[in-house]
């Protein structure tokens, strides 16, 4: 039996018809400022003893993670396993409820990840799209929600995004830095106009949605606190795709965190 609450969120019509046109959407409430507290304060913890390292699924996505040098953004995948003030939330129920308004019946959970944007001199996340990151094998319908542990601003890291561009194919990528040691990705120069972005700022509580294709970006932090967020993967499963697709720049992936990962299947 699941522990989850009863979802108290639901996407109006108007929201649902933004988020087909665009690719995105922004809400400016998906759980209460006390549950925001408690999950702020669980994140800190994870991060600050540098929870899963070991196995590779803590590491910096903006640097090359070696064990002495500072993480300019690091992440934790599935933090949910390492924290039970992770789990069943009412952020998470009414993600759930989204998921199935936006995606339909048949959703499964994806997973989760935490980022932790460092004050001062957090790093950006550049321009891409997440399925740049997944098994090109595979055909997505998948969305993530993406939502910030404190405000978030233009100052710390708020989420950008070109609306429309969930039309899009897959577009070409690298790794950041074109350093192959650095696990995040970033879209190639001139590809797409990026001139007409659009940043969400969102209240402590609001979250976003995207798509797995939409292109994203969230700017480094000048500001004087950690800009914190906590996201869910939702999706449906999907036949694979017709055509061949190469995603050239994953064959190329040589993190220590891929290492430890690999090293820990078996
Ligand atoms: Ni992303």
């Amino acid at each position: 039996m699941s522990g989850l609450p009863e979802p108290t969120v639901a996407l109006s019509e108007e929201q649902i018809a933004f988020y087909r046109k665009n690719g995105y959407l922004a809400i400016d409430q998906i759980t209460t400022t006390e549950e925001i507290e408690r999950t702020r304060a669980a994140c800190d913890g994870l991060f600050t003893r540098r929870a899963g390292r070991e196995e590779g699924m803590e590491f910096d996505l903006a640097g090359t993670d070696e064990d002495d040098t500072k993480p300019t953004l690091p992440q934790i995948m599935e933090p949910r396993n390492y924290s039970q003030a992770l789990k069943n939330t009412q952020y998470e129920s009414n993600a759930i409820n989204i998921s199935k308004q936006l995606l339909g019946n048949g959703i499964e959970q994806r997973g989760s990840h935490a980022i932790f944007k460092p004050a001062g001199y957090g790093a950006a996340t550049p321009w891409h799209q997440d399925e740049a990151c997944w098994n090109p094998k595979k055909n997505y319908n998948s969305i993530s929600v993406w939502m910030p542990l404190q405000e978030a601003t233009l100052e710390n890291g708020c989420m950008q995004f070109i609306p429309g561009s969930h039309r899009l194919e897959v577009l070409n990528h690298h790794h950041i830095d074109h350093n192959p040691k650095v696990q995040g990705l970033e879209l190639d120069e001139d590809q797409v106009d990026l001139s007409n972005a659009v940043a969400c700022p969102l209240p402590s509580g609001g979250a976003t949605i995207h798509g797995g294709r939409v292109l994203h970006y969230t700017s480094p932090n000048i500001s004087d606190t950690p800009r914190r967020a906590f996201i869910l993967l939702f999706h449906v499963p999907q036949p694979p795709p017709e055509t061949r697709r190469d995603f050239y720049w994953q064959n190329k992936t040589k993190t220590f965190s891929a290492e430890k990962r690999e090293a820990t299947k078996t």
